[in-house]
Order: structure tokens, then C-alpha cells, then sequence
């Protein structure tokens, strides 16, 4: 799927129309919405003052790809802030039938839904539905392909600042595993040179990492160790293998055993260096239970962070 027109996301004013990636958001907006994130507090874990706030917005989670943080988080966080909100299951629904996305979601915005949260196996897929929508109905994009998930790169960047703080420009990162087949990846690149991430290093299996030209202002390191060493911020990525072809790696054991984080490897790291992982986790195939679970790992607060930054972009999207 490709877009016939092309999709602005940003307004002229550079507030958001709708967001489909980071990549060119400023860092002036990136701010903004890790801000009002960081402002709803207790809200954001089930409070009930925000209720009106989008009141009468009819929000759609249109999921074409398996979910479990990513839809239930944009549903908590538009029924957090009082929209209608519609849980669309593919799975039993007209697709299976043959239906195109193009012709579902236009079914669902005949009823009068004007928000969409779109997850599809297609790269540039949500920009197409937007394309194909009318004036005013509103897309965000919750992962398509291994294009872009710009709610996952902002409550990444989110976590990272509550823990260490907003100058990221002090700050060394290390990305590790499969980045090559990764939407999260692509995203927090984005979103770490916007912010000024001061070195960030990428690490995996050759046939695992992208091209060239994805790796700007990164460095690549020869292995595990020389990526972990005295870095502030580890995130870790889920082996892909739905979007892979055979033989990219030669065993989960060769695997781990070269790239998995286990808590002898994360002792390179500097002391209070933060674990991250957008999750699920193939645990001992990327990472090692007592790190997942260690004090180390922030990835269930990663989760916490998510309903927060989806609430901020609902709003700056929705709001009147
Ligand atoms: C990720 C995704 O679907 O892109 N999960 C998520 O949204 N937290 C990462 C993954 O599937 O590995």
C-alpha cells in the first residue's frame, strides 16, 4: 500500500494533523509531548479528572497485526481522557472475508469515528489509510512494518528522562539485536538524534543490521562487549522472526550466547545503566531472565509510560 497523496503530519503550524513517525518532528515537539506525558501523574494510571477532555471523540484501535502493550495502552489512554472508544478485532471482522484495509476502515468512519490507531505488516500502510480518508479524520500510527512506531520511540524517550534526566546529549546508548527487522529501532533513532543522544552504538549479527544509510551518527561495534562498555542506556530488541527469511541467524543458542543480555555482559555497562525492551521478550534468546526481571530493567515501567504518551498524543491530535 502507498499513499496517492502524500500525508503531512504536521500542521503548519508544526502542531500534529496526525502521527505516522518521528522522523522529521522537531525536538521542540518531541518536548512538548513528553511533557504533557510527564503531566497527567496519576491520571495517566487511572485517575478520572481528565474524563471530558476528549469527550465526544470517537477514537478506533484497527489492529492488522498481533498487540498486547501497544492496543490495550491506546485504549486505556482514549477511554483515560473520555473518548468512545472502539476495540476493532480483525480477527473475527469482514478482513478475514477478504475486505481490504482501505475499504474496513472506511466502514468503520462511515459510523462516525474520526480518530484511527493503526497497526498493519506493511510499511508506509497507515499513511495510505490516511490518504484515503476524509478531510479531518485522524490517524496514528501504532507500527507498520518495519517502518515506524512513534508512540514506542516517545515513551522510550520518555523513560530515558525520568531516569536520566533531559540532557541527552551527556548520554551514551547502546541498541542491540535484530534492528535490521525493528519499527522500534528505526524510531528511537529518530528520536535519540533529534534529542541530541550524545553516542549512540548499534550492535548485531551483520545480516541483522540495516543499511548503511539507516546508521547515520551511529557506530557500529564488533561485538556485545565493546557495545556495552560504561553506556548509560541498553536497549534490547526482540529477535523477529515473522519478518525474517531463514538462515539470518544460525541458532537461538549461537544467539544469545553472542548478542543476549545476560547480567555477567550487563556488568560492562556503566553502574546505573538502565535496561530497556519494547517487549514481548523472547527471554534467554535476547536477554537473560535475572536481567529482565533485575533492577536494572525498566521495561514494565516503559510499559507504565506508554499509556502516558498515548494520552499526550490523543490530546495534541483530539483536542479541540
Ligand atoms: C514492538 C512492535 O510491535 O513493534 N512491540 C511493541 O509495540 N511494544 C516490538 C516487537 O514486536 O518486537
Amino acid at each position: 500500500m502507498s499513499p496517492v497523496h502524500p500525508v503531512e503530519q504536521l500542521r503548519p503550524d508544526g502542531r500534529l494533523r496526525h502521527l505516522l513517525t518521528l522522523k522529521g518532528v522537531p525536538a521542540g515537539t518531541l518536548t512538548q509531548l513528553l511533557d504533557a506525558a510527564d503531566a497527567y501523574g496519576a491520571d495517566a494510571s487511572g485517575g478520572t479528572a481528565l474524563r471530558s477532555r476528549l469527550a465526544g471523540r470517537q477514537v478506533c484501535t484497527l489492529f492488522f497485526e498481533a498487540s498486547t502493550r501497544t492496543r490495550s495502552s491506546f485504549y486505556l489512554a482514549a477511554t483515560r481522557l473520555g473518548a468512545d472508544t472502539l476495540n476493532f478485532d480483525v480477527s473475527t471482522s469482514s478482513t478475514t472475508k477478504g475486505e481490504t484495509a482501505l475499504d474496513t476502515m472506511r466502514t468503520i468512519e462511515a459510523m462516525g469515528v474520526d480518530c484511527f490507531i493503526v497497526r498493519h505488516a506493511e510499511n508506509d500502510a497507515v499513511a495510505a489509510l490516511a490518504a484515503g480518508a476524509r478531510p479531518g479524520t485522524v490517524f496514528v500510527n501504532a507500527g507498520d512494518g518495519r517502518a515506524a512506531h512513534p508512540t514506542q520511540g516517545l515513551l522510550d524517550m520518555l523513560t530515558v528522562r525520568r531516569h536520566k534526566g533531559r540532557e541527552f546529549s551527556k548520554l551514551r546508548f547502546a541498541i542491540v539485536g535484530d534492528i535490521r527487522h525493528s519499527r522500534v529501532a528505526r524510531t528511537d533513532l529518530h528520536a535519540l538524534r533529534t534529542l541530541g543522544a550524545g553516542e549512540i552504538r548499534v550492535c548485531g549479527p551483520a545480516g541483522l543490521l540495516p543499511d548503511a544509510h539507516e546508521l547515520h551518527g551511529c557506530t557500529v561495534a564488533p561485538d556485545l562487549d565493546a557495545a556495552l562498555d560504561g553506556v548509560d542506556v541498553v536497549m534490547m530488541l526482540r529477535l523477529q522472526r515473522e519478518r525474517m527469511q531463514e538462515g539470518l541467524v544460525p541458532s537461538l543458542e549461537a544467539y544469545y550466547a553472542a548478542y543476549g543480555l545476560s547480567p555477567e555482559r550487563l556488568r560492562r555497562a556503566a553502574k546505573d545503566a538502565i535496561v530497556m525492551h519494547p517487549g514481548p521478550m523472547n527471554r534467554c534468546v535476547e536477554i537473560a531472565d535475572a536481567v529482565a526481571d533485575g533492577a536494572q530493567s525498566v521495561i514494565l515501567e516503559q510499559v507504565a509510560n506508554g499509556v502516558a504518551v498515548r494520552m499526550a498524543v490523543l490530546e495534541a491530535v483530539l483536542a479541540p
